[in-house]
């Protein structure tokens, strides 16, 4: 079939296989370009079908030469309908990592889940022993806790009072004013619930029962902070309380692994367009004002640079990955750098339906976007026929 774009709001309800497969070609090369890294062996990444999960199965494959495992919830194609990107992705990825000789396969369902954790542990026992890296990449609205059988719902609130402030819809480049009512105690609690530490820690006490944690094994999940401008809807928001609970969740899964010399950290990373951080009022205005600035500077990275980075720079370098007063692993330096923050400031006071198709990268932002699902990639024929049932060869 010849698929195009089908946007609905902040979503896009096709998915282009080509284009998926020319982005994960795309990532490879360039972790391929950046040389080898003496990085783990044996990999779990949880959330490794799109964004930053995809990245660092990528950055563990490619620049380790890792066995990688991944765990992700996408949709699988039928016929006369696209599967979700993260589908055509990890299937592109789980090609090409087996017939360069690398170990990869997949489990598809919910990772909060009790089953999906089980069935996970039985994969690594029975082909690759245990694991020296496992990395907590999700992102969801939604988490039902396997304990209680509750089904939590995020939303993204301030906490306090009324938030209101310019946003951007990034397909029109319409800048109108956003109101946002603050969140009660139990839409903060649910929000914890689903984007918090604890299906991590859960995770971690299940592998580490299990055995299938190698001594020294690390964990890494990811976490944002971001600047003034987004303060209020997201780090001193409901998602900035459930990162709040991610980070101190490191610690305790830290000490519980410390018999096995184990250690987990978040890394705080970039602000990037992604299929999450899209739904998050005000953030597509900061990051189209964001890469305008960081591409004038030549500082500019997308997820693969980040992950390639984190691994290389951070956690592989030889010796504790170095950390801020908090702990927390840091590759979203250049973006807090103190040239490009005082730039963002200013440009916020006059960014308008005018003025931000100059001032800011709205092109780049869409570009990026409908790079998510596979289209508008370089290299790629957009007329051509292509068949939407690809298949997942590493799939359990
Ligand atoms: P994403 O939406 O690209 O990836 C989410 C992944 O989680 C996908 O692989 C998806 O299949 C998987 N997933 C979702 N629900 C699942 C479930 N129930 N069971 C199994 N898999 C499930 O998100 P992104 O942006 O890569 O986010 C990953 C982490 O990075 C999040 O913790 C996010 O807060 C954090 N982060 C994101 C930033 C951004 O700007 N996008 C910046 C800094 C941190
Ligand atoms: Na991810």
């Amino acid at each position: 079939m010849i698929i195009e774009p089908r946007m609905r709001g902040f979503i896009c309800l096709t998915a282009h296989p080509v284009g998926c497969a020319q982005n994960v070609k795309n990532q490879i090369e360039y972790v391929k370009s950046k040389g080898k890294i003496d990085g783990p062996k044996n990999v779990l990444v949880i959330g490794a079908s799109t964004g930053f999960g995809l990245a660092s199965r990528i950055t563990a494959a490619y620049g380790a030469g890792a066995a990688t495992i991944g765990v992700y919830f996408e949709k699988e194609p039928k016929e006369g309908k696209t599967a979700s990107p993260g589908w055509y992705n990890t299937a592109a990825f789980e090609t090409q990592a087996q017939a360069d000789g690398l170990y990869a396969k997949s489990i598809n369902g919910d990772a909060f889940s009790d089953e999906v954790k089980q069935q996970t542990i039985n994969l690594i026992k029975a082909d690759l022993g245990q694991i020296d890296l496992v990395i907590y990449s999700l992102a969801s609205p939604v988490r039902t806790n396997p304990k209680t059988g509750v089904l939590h719902r995020s939303t993204l609130k301030p906490i306090g009072s009324v938030f209101t402030d310019k946003t951007v819809d990034f397909h029109t480049g319409v800048v109108s004013n956003v109101s946002i009512e603050p969140a009660n105690e139990e839409e903060i609690a649910n929000t914890v619930a689903v984007m918090g530490g604890e299906d991590w820690e859960m995770w971690m006490d299940d592998l580490k029962a299990a055995g299938v944690l190698a001594e020294g094994a690390t964990t890494v999940a990811y976490s944002y902070i971001g600047p003034e401008v987004t303060e209020a809807v997201y780090r001193k928001g409901t998602i900035g309380r459930a990162k709040d609970h991610l980070e101190a969740t490191a610690f305790t899964i830290s000490d519980k692994l410390a018999d096995i010399k184990g250690k987990a950290y978040v890394s705080v990373n970039k602000a990037l367009v992604t299929q999450a951080s899209s739904a998050i009022p005000v953030i597509p205005l900061y990051i189209s004002l964001l890469y305008k600035i960081m591409k004038e500077k030549g500082i500019h990275e997308g997820c693969i640079e980040q992950m390639q980075r984190l691994f290389s720079d951070r956690l592989y370098k030889g010796g504790n990955p170095p950390v801020d007063d908090k702990g927390r692993i840091r590759v979203d330096d250049w973006e807090m750098r103190e040239d490009v923050q005082s730039q963002i400031k200013e440009l916020w006071k006059d960014a308008t339906e005018e003025t931000l198709p100059k001032i800011g990268d709205l092109a780049g932002y869409k570009h990026d976007f409908l790079n998510l699902f596979g289209f508008d990639v370089a290299g790629v024929d957009y007329q051509a026929d292509v068949n939407e049932m690809v298949e997942m060869p590493g799939l359990q």
